[in-house]
């Protein structure tokens, strides 16, 4: 007996991307009225000077709707066409059930549909997955949502956390394209580093705890400042190496937005050319996590700093320590 496999090998890409954006700003200040901190110390440590946090009646189900019909508005692809749901979020309320079903459903859609969590770089991951079921046939269309509350998992009086991560949702369809739109992706772990980003306590710790009703993010932010720049410099080139691509042939580089320095210091350590644009949208959203990759995507073409057909280089990293980069070719945005 002989199993039956799809065989018709094709290119992936980007075919349209869709964002949703809270609506309520927050400032320095605001933050500031219970951190003991200054406007002054955000801005210079992290580049941050505003981001934006669910309101009421935003929910991380609500988010990744609103962003994955923009999304598929962008490709011209219906909701039917879609062959599956890969929700990457670290912030979904319950473990189980995972989110993307009911987004699925409320898009209309009953294909399969799941969560995965790879932390900040979980965006990327979801979209080496896409590409992999697109590109063997096994999927004609996948949907790829990254998505994030962080402001539920907070404690708005820590010095480490509480000025850097936001909300947002960010959403890409994948589908065939007559040319690769999404490079080979250079990924890996470390899970010595398990302890650098974390959910604190766990939900079994909870049981133990009396003082918490939630676990809030926790993070040794030199160690992370201390290991990105430098780490994600080789997976850059890595990437890029895969690709068939030099670092000068491309046109955007869009980093995951953890903080303004860490990017800075990356695109110095990678030897970018002064006329690659580069993501700063943590000025203005913070670190939006699994979000912040598409959001930041949305910015550049935006405001016009990149545009449809453009190469860039994505890469992502955060808790786990998860990470991922690859070559892609920028997709259009819902006008
Ligand atoms: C979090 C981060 C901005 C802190 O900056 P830092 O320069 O490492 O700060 P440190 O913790 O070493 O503290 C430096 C000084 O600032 C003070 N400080 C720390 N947090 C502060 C805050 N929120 N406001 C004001 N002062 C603060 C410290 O008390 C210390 O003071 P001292 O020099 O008098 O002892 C930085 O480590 C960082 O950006 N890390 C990466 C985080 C990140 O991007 N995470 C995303 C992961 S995906």
């Amino acid at each position: 007996m002989t199993i039956q496999q799809p065989t018709d090998l094709t290119h992936a890409a980007m075919l349209g991307l869709g964002v949703h954006r809270p609506e309520r700003v927050v400032t320095n200040d605001e933050i500031c009225e219970v951190l003991d901190s200054t406007d002054e110390w955000i801005q210079t440590r992290s580049g941050i000077r505003t981001r934006r946090f669910a309101g009421e009646g935003e929910t991380l189900i609500g988010m990744s709707i609103s962003a994955a019909e923009k999304a598929l508005a962008a490709a011209g692809v219906e909701a039917a066409e879609v062959g599956c749901v890969i929700v990457a979020t670290s912030t979904h309320p319950e473990h189980t059930p995972a989110s993307a079903p009911q987004v699925a459903t409320a898009l209309g859609i009953t294909a399969a549909a799941f969560d995965i969590s790879a932390g900040c770089a979980g965006f990327c991951h979801a979209l080496n997955l896409a590409a992999s079921m697109v590109r063997s046939g096994a999927e004609k269309h996948v949907l790829v949502i990254g998505v994030e509350q962080l402001s539920r998992f907070m404690d708005p009086t820590d010095r480490g956390t509480a000025f850097i991560f936001a909300d947002g949702a960010g959403a890409v369809v994948v589908g065939p394209s007559e040319s690769a739109g999404i490079g080979p992706t250079a990924w890996g772990s470390d899970g010595s580093q398990a302890h650098v980003i974390t959910q604190t306590p766990s939900c079994m710790g909870l049981r133990s705890h009396t003082d918490a009703d939630h676990p809030v993010v926790q993070m040794e932010g030199t160690a992370v400042f201390r290991w990105a720049p430098f780490a994600m410099a080789e997976v850059a080139h890595e990437a890029l190496r895969l690709a068939g691509v030099s670092v000068d042939e491309l046109d955007a580089f869009i980093p995951h937005q953890a903080n303004l320095r860490i990017t800075q210091t990356l695109a110095r350590n990678i030897k970018l050319p002064d006329t690659v644009a580069v993501a700063t949208d943590v000025i203005d959203s913070g670190n939006t996590s699994a979000a912040s990759v598409p959001l930041a995507m949305e910015a550049m073409l935006r405001q016009d700093e990149a545009s449809a057909g453009d190469t860039a280089l994505l890469i992502a990293f955060g808790a786990g320590l998860s990470y991922a980069g690859q070559v892609v070719t920028l997709p259009p945005l819902a006008r």
